[in-house]
């Protein structure tokens, strides 16, 4: 069996942006502006990818955007609206399905956006920002929306801004902001044998 235990302590020597790294509901009236926005799509820019195909794709509206911005509101889960109505930025995470060079399925669009996602968010907290990624949304809502062309997966919608206490949040959530975050520890996922 394999051990299923949690804790909530580093137990290892990692980055300070992975120590530090957590996805907070609770964002300060402070607006994210453009040149920082380059610095998140940057740093994704530089993730790797299966045959360099960097099959990400984001679309991102900023809260003065409003109409960009309502229309990827729109489409979250209402869990998610609650909490997203303060956030400065929202990005839209999409994977190219298929190689560009042949047309060809690409096995692996998901797991390069999702390093991609992953470098985005490590930027993101160098800088003093807070990413919250979303699987709460309607895939249909959006694609037709933003007028997602079908080659495209929409995967993940990250709101982003500087973090701040929870007071806005309702009770439930701020609890949940405050409680203390979790994590199998190594053994459960880390093997150094065959599997039996
Ligand atoms: C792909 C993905 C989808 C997620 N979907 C939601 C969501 O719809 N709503 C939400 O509040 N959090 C969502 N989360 C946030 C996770 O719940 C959060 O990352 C997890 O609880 C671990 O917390 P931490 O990021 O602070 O370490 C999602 C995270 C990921 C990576």
């Amino acid at each position: 069996m394999p051990d299923k235990s949690v804790s909530s302590n580093i137990e290892a020597p990692v980055m300070e942006v992975v120590r530090i790294r957590r996805s907070s509901r609770a964002f300060a009236d402070k607006e994210v502006s453009e040149d920082v926005i380059k610095s998140l799509f940057e740093a994704a820019r530089w993730a790797p990818s299966s045959r360099n195909e960097q099959p990400w794709r984001y679309l991102y509206a900023t809260r003065s955007q409003k109409e960009l911005w309502g229309k990827i509101f729109n489409t979250l889960t209402e869990a998610n609206k609650i909490w997203v109505q303060h956030a400065p930025l929202l990005i839209v995470s999409m994977a190219l399905k298929v190689f560009s060079r042949d047309g060809a399925p690409n096995p692996t669009a998901l797991y390069d956006l999702g390093a991609a996602n992953a470098f985005l968010t490590l930027q993101a907290t160098s800088m003093g920002l807070n990413v919250r990624q979303m699987g709460g949304f309607y895939p249909d809502k959006l694609q037709e929306a933003l007028r997602i062309p079908p080659e495209f997966e929409a995967v993940s919608v990250m709101a982003v801004g500087y973090a701040s206490q929870p007071d806005k949040l309702p009770a439930e959530l701020r609890e949940r902001e405050n409680a203390p975050r979790m994590r199998y520890c190594q053994p459960a996922f880390v093997r150094n044998e065959i599997f039996y």
